[in-house]
């Protein structure tokens, strides 16, 4: 297929200045994923082997970022420029007849579908240099096209733009498309002679033009090519991603009350007619099943949720497995590790770490359940705490099936208590309960007669 016939050359070296961050610019995440990732994964789309990448500012970060998608790396270091980073691609590429697919990092808005048109515009007019264009009413930042006749005939950087040209609208995106023997001739003529002092890859067009080269543009809608320099610009793209998945969620029929305050990973995954309520947050490889209630103000972070749940507001879940029908929150914190299995229920000030909950078990008020198994039909008053932690070490605790434990207990670990043992609340439970007894751990209580008359109230009568 002529499609796999090129090279794809992605630009990632430069810092970012603009960025102001100490993290590398095609790092930065965009709903939970570096923006270098989503080029990376458009690309993969149509290519499977030839994807080079060029690394330079924090390289290693960024390599070991992208170790899981089986790229060439090409090492530009220091980073003079766009044109200075396909400089060290050269080596590289030079022996390949094929022609070159060349990409900025920054612009995770771009799609396989815009990619491959573009590959097919620059054969089917067989250009010798084709770039990618658009139309911004603000094309402020971006390198602005100068046509003659029509015709393309170079680029201007707006660092280096006079007033007139800075009023151009049609900017250039940042991909581009090379015969790969004019790449490298046109590559070595680049200077840098600019505002930046940079060796700019855009200076090809001018080049090509003087050499009487096909330099050919292919115009494409402008939510495709938006780049990211600022984190203004990194919010403004994020904006646009969640919106199309929250988008495609609701056109497979999930219910979301808000889209303009929730917020859901691309991964995630949601069954039909499940109702998202405001400022929720569905983050990693979540998964909800059908017909759920999660919100207002949630976090549900890696975890695996049933049909039929209900997850109320303010309640914070990462990494566990929710089953069908549970009903947790509000104000509820499930920690990782936990398993909260049918019908059970949660309720607020309860948190749960590392513990399986048991079909149709209820912890319902203010308790603390760490490390801990528990049976069926369980209940758990308030207030009841189980001391994991002796300071050095964490240890278990085993409630089975149908046991009662009364409020304000406390359960201290290594503990286990027996099928349908019941606890006297206010306990301190330090021994293991067989099944079926009543344990209670507290002082007996004493009402002496008159007591108050007789310390305070002695003038009375
Ligand atoms: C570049 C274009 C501009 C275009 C815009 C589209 C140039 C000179 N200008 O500008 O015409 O409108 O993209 O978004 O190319 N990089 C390196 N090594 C370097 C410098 C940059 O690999 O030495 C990488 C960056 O990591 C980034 C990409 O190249 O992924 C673009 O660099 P950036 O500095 O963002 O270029 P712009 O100023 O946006
Ligand atoms: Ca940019």
């Amino acid at each position: 297929m002529f499609m796999k016939n090129f090279i794809c050359l992605i630009l990632a070296a430069g810092k970012g200045t603009r960025m102001k961050s100490n993290i590398p610019k095609v790092l930065h995440k965009i709903l939970g994923k570096p923006m270098i990732e989503y080029v990376i994964e458009e690309v993969k789309k149509i290519l499977f082997e030839n994807i080079f990448v060029i690394v330079g500012y924090k390289k290693d970060e960024v390599k070991s970022y992208l170790e899981k998608y089986d790229l060439n790396f090409i090492i530009q270091e220091p980073q003079l420029g766009t044109g200075h980073a396909i400089m060290q691609a050269i080596p590289y590429i030079k022996d390949f007849d094929k022609d070159i697919l060349i990409l900025n990092g920054d612009m995770p808005l771009i799609t396989s579908e815009i990619l491959e048109d573009f590959l097919k515009f620059h054969k089917e007019k067989n250009a010798n240099l084709s770039i990618v264009t658009a139309y911004l009413d603000n094309p402020f930042g971006y390198g602005r096209i100068i046509r003659e006749n029509g015709k393309i005939i170079r680029i201007v950087e707006e660092k280096d733009a006079k007033e007139e040209e800075k009023k151009i609208k049609e900017m250039n995106a940042g991909v581009y498309c090379f015969n790969a023997k004019i790449l490298e001739e046109l590559v070595n003529l680049i200077t840098n002679n600019t505002a930046q002092k940079e060796f700019y890859l855009t200076d090809c067009v001018k080049l090509a033009v003087n050499k009487n080269l096909n330099v050919e543009g292919f115009k494409v809608d402008s939510e495709y090519i938006l780049g990211i320099n600022t984190k203004e610009d990194l919010a403004r793209i994020e904006e646009i991603i969640r919106k199309k998945i929250l988008k495609e969620l609701m056109l497979k029929g999930v219910i979301i009350k808000d889209p303009s305050s929730t917020y859901i990973e691309k991964e995630v995954e949601i069954g039909i007619d499940t109702v998202i309520f405001p400022q929720t947050y569905i983050i990693g490889k979540s998964k909800i099943g059908e017909n759920c209630f999660i919100g207002p103000f949630c976090w549900i972070e890696n975890t695996e949720i049933g049909n039929n749940v209900r997850i109320e507001g303010f309640s914070h879940i990462v990494e566990s497995k929710i089953y069908d029908f549970v009903k947790i929150g509000p104000f509820c914190r499930i920690r990782p590790l936990s398993e909260i299995k049918e019908y059970a229920k949660l309720g607020n000030f309860v948190e749960v770490k590392k513990s399986i909950i048991g079909k149709g078990s209820k912890a319902n008020h203010l308790s603390y359940i760490g490390d801990t198994e528990m049976g069926e039909n369980v209940n758990i008053g308030a207030g009841t705490i189980t001391c994991n932690y002796d300071g050095k070490r964490k240890h278990k605790t085993i409630i089975e099936d149908n046991a009662f434990i009364g409020s304000d207990t406390q359960l201290v670990a290594p503990i286990k208590i027996g099928k349908y043992a019941f606890i006297g609340a206010g306990s301190t439970i330090t021994k293991d309960v067989p099944p079926y007894a009543l344990a209670l751990a507290r002082a007996r209580q004493v009402n002496i007669k008159d007591w108050v008359k007789r310390k305070f109230l002695k003038d009375d009568k």
